[in-house]
């Protein structure tokens, strides 16, 4: 089978498409023929060996798959080969076949599309997990998202809405912007063009944010605390600008705010029965048409790294996704 794999860390352009033996379920295992694999943002930190968390070489991006059940091993009750099929295998999603525990796969509800099964999972569990459970966002509350274009930004802008928030999405383009419209935000900044702390007075009429959803950190960060209302929680997600922002604690004091740190991954590992629940509440809700993943581009396997470069440059809107 083919799969798109690096032999080492440290660039993206290592990447090729090779052909590798099928693999063989073990006990409790489930093979899957991949339809789509979901990439984010991690898989280019991992690539450029920056992220916490790194696979054994050799591997493949791709967290989230969508496909066909292939062989199930021994003990393995709940699935069948050709059941449809999401799993999370963490990595290893960009090649034809992956192997996986059945406890990271679910069945796939009738009608849902490929693509959208294998992108939705990391970025709105992530956001999901992060302003219902950590951050206890409140309908009526208001809720500002950084990068709000990206993953896991446009995904917490529409699960946001779904609650019943007041959401003023932040973005580098006036495009990014627009899509950012199209999934629901009530207000739009772009903070690239206005001071963002000016921009938070002026649309909460100096009361400030209840919640800042910050996937994006370096220069946004200290603005975004200075503008937080009083019992404000602000859910640190991610840097994907760079630069880990260091905030004066005398701000967090002053503002009566917290801060609050989100790691949808680790918690997943430790609350496993709760990570099972969340997916698969997460696929009721967009079945039902309550929660609207975008995929915004499709990339064939043989393109795996402009898949990946993409998300480098700052070009990728909502969720990226390689077809097989
Ligand atoms: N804590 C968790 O559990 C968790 C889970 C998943 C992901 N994450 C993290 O969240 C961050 C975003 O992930 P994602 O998948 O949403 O990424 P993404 O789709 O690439 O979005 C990131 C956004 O950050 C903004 N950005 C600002 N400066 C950037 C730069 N120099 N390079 C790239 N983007 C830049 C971009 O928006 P603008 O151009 O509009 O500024 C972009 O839309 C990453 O750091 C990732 O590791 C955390």
């Amino acid at each position: 089978m083919r799969a798109a794999l690096f032999r080492a860390f440290g660039n993206i352009d290592q990447l090729q498409v090779e052909d590798i033996p099928s693999p063989v379920p073990e006990k409790g295992q489930v093979v899957v023929s991949v339809k789509a694999a979901g990439v984010a943002y991690p898989d280019v930190l991992i690539a450029q060996d920056k992220y916490q968390n790194k696979p054994e070489l050799p591997y493949s991006p791709g967290g989230e798959v969508s496909g066909i059940v292939k062989l199930v091993g021994e003990g393995v009750t709940r699935f069948k080969p050709g059941d449809a099929v999401i799993a999370r295998p963490g990595s290893n999603g960009c090649r034809e076949e992956v192997v996986v525990p059945q406890g990271v796969v679910w069945p796939m509800p009738a009608g849902l599309d490929f693509n959208v099964a294998a992108g939705f999972g990391s970025n709105y569990f992530t956001s999901y997990y992060a302003l219902r459970d950590r951050g206890q966002l409140k309908a009526g509350e208001t809720l500002l998202v950084l990068g709000a274009s990206g993953g896991v930004g446009l995904a917490a802008v529409d699960i946001g809405k779904m609650m019943g928030a007041r959401v003023i999405a932040c973005a580098s383009s006036d495009e990014k912007l627009d899509i950012c419209r199209q999934a629901g935000a009530d207000e739009l900044v772009n903070y690239e063009k206005e001071d963002l702390r000016d921009a938070i007075k002026r649309l909460t009429g100096g009361k400030g944010v209840d919640m800042v959803y910050d996937p994006v950190g370096d220069k946004y960060a200290e603005p975004a605390v200075r503008g937080m209302a009083w019992n404000g929680r602000y859910l640190v997600i991610g840097f994907a600008a760079g630069a880990i922002p260091k905030i004066a604690l005398n701000l967090v004091l002053l503002k009566g705010c917290a801060i609050v740190g989100v790691l949808a991954g680790a918690h997943g590992m430790r609350d496993p029965k709760h990570y099972r629940s969340i997916i698969g509440e997460l696929l009721e809700l967009i079945h039902a048409g309550k929660l609207h993943p975008l995929i915004s581009a499709t990339y064939p396997l043989k393109r795996t790294a402009d898949a990946l470069n993409a998300m480098l440059k700052r070009q990728a809107v909502g969720k990226v996704v390689v077809t097989i």
